[in-house]
């Protein structure tokens, strides 16, 4: 089990205001890297093009055509480049690998070529390229003939993808994420509102752990000692506050942190999943067999951590009465947010669930170090969206003075974190330019550059890519 000690202040709502001093790159260590992230889905566009089969998120868009990157790669290490990041998260689109998602029936080497070409771009312009292998799309085959998470035939399939990449990639990557937020994931393919049993979350969670912990395996049996990488899993959460500071609130929060993050990181830290989510969730959690549990424990060099907001928890009394047994979690969590009327933190213009709170993201950090024997972190996404509308003219959409805010006040956190002994060891922006939002489409934007998508979808630089530019310069260790 994992300690239970941890930072949990009862809630105050926070204005936003920066730093508490000036804020430098020499306030962090010379190996600490900086970067933008994308996701494959949310900007190659051309699903039809280079022999990449169907992916089960191509649905999701219908045919709007995200920002073109799978032909303006150049582009885009351009503005990685001008804004002098260190490194680049993206993703590989397992769909552009195996088109069917089966090893036997082929590789596709036009993505092999793909991934190739971009990623020695990045090399040629010095930006480490961050690899996650999972981010959301799997080839729709998969999804169609087994339900892709929810059969444990996913493991073997996943594993033959990871391998293949491992290998065509591996001596020039160095970073390896087998899947982004599989809590989001799960919560989005396989969770229902009702007791709907072909739909069931904790089965899916446990093969996408098995999965993701086999791929760790094969890399560290056949790659790791020569070629020198390290591999993770990057998990979201949002902070949670007790709403007060009753033993029930304070109890809602901790189960708040295990049913979001503690599903995932307390079995590849420890081997078993949190004892709340046994207690509450009881039948329906999978148990790791001794032999699962051998593979799946310690299967991380690193922590990746999504943030970018924090909620209240309030207590409730969820026993067998409260709570009838059904699959949505976020019956166990209660978050709110707003308390006496008042939210939790100022909200991020364009987005509905972004309420800022920064003093959230150094708490997470001192509890990753307090529960889980302070592991190497990444902090793989952060990041705030305005509106986009393209009835604004662009030279006043590109003034985004509050995304330098939001930038700057979460890294003075880091910073604290540093301080307090944390081993975070990088931050990555999301994004690196305005995309494919998940829900909301072209209609809000993440980006540090601004995606014109009336004029070919030209990358333009917002006034915060050119804060990172001089933030990044100033100060700066030689990299
Ligand atoms: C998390 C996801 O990884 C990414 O795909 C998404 O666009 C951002 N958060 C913002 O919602």
């Amino acid at each position: 089990q994992v300690r239970d000690a941890g930072v949990r202040r009862s809630g105050t709502p926070l204005t936003l205001r920066c730093c508490s001093s000036q804020i430098s790159r020499s306030d962090f260590p010379p190996s600490f890297k900086f970067g933008a992230s994308t996701s494959a889905i949310q900007t190659e566009s051309y699903p039809n093009v280079g022999g990449r089969g169907p992916s089960s998120f191509d649905h999701y868009y219908g045919d709007l055509p995200a920002v073109e990157s799978y032909t303006k790669y150049k582009e885009d290490v351009q503005c990685l480049k001008n804004m002098n990041v260190d490194a680049y998260r993206f993703s590989i689109s397992w769909c552009r690998i195996l088109p069917t998602g089966k090893k036997s029936d082929g590789v596709n080497q036009e993505g092999i070529d793909f991934y190739n070409n971009l990623i020695d771009e990045l090399i040629r312009n010095g930006i480490e390229p961050f690899v996650t292998l999972f981010h959301f799309d799997m080839p729709s085959a998969l999804q169609k003939d087994y339900n892709g998470f929810l059969s444990s035939d996913i493991v073997a399939d996943f594993n033959d993808y990871a391998d293949i990449c491992f290998k065509a990639f591996g001596h020039k990557v160095k970073y390896w994420v087998t899947c982004n937020e599989p809590l989001t994931f799960i919560q989005s393919t396989y969770m229902s509102k009702e007791n709907d049993l072909t739909r069931d979350p904790y089965k899916a969670a446990h093969n996408l752990l098995l999965a993701h912990a086999t791929a760790v395996k094969t890399y560290r049996d056949n790659y790791q000692s020569t070629q020198n990488g390290k591999i993770g899993l990057v998990m979201d959460i949002n902070w949670a506050l007790p709403l007060t500071n009753t033993p029930t609130d304070v109890a809602a929060a901790n189960r708040s942190w295990d049913f979001m993050i503690g599903w995932f990181l307390d079995p590849i830290v420890t081997g078993d999943y949190p004892f709340s989510m046994k207690t509450i969730v009881r039948e329906r959690l999978p148990k790791f067999s001794g032999d699962q549990q051998e593979l799946v424990e310690g299967s991380y060099d690193f922590v990746g951590i999504n943030y970018y907001t924090a909620r209240y928890s309030k207590g409730f009394d969820y026993s067998e009465n409260a709570l009838p047994i059904s699959y949505t979690y976020d019956q166990y969590l209660q978050s709110l947010t707003e308390k006496n009327g008042i939210p939790i933190g100022p909200k991020a213009q364009g987005n509905d669930w972004i309420y800022i709170y920064p003093a959230g993201l150094g708490d997470v950090l001192l509890n990753l170090k307090l529960k889980y024997n302070n592991p190497l972190i990444y902090i793989t996404e952060n990041g705030y969206a305005e509106k986009r509308d393209d009835s604004i003219p662009v030279e006043k959409a590109l003034q985004d003075d509050a995304r330098i805010e939001y930038i700057k006040s979460h890294l003075d956190y880091v910073r604290k974190a540093l301080r307090d002994g944390v081993n975070v060891n990088g931050y990555f922006v999301w994004s690196l330019m305005d995309n494919m939002e998940m829900d909301s489409a072209y209609t809000i934007g993440f980006g540090l550059n601004y995606t014109d998508y009336s004029n070919d979808f030209k990358r333009i630089p917002k006034k915060s890519a050119n804060w990172f530019k001089s933030f990044l310069t100033s100060g700066s260790h030689p990299h």
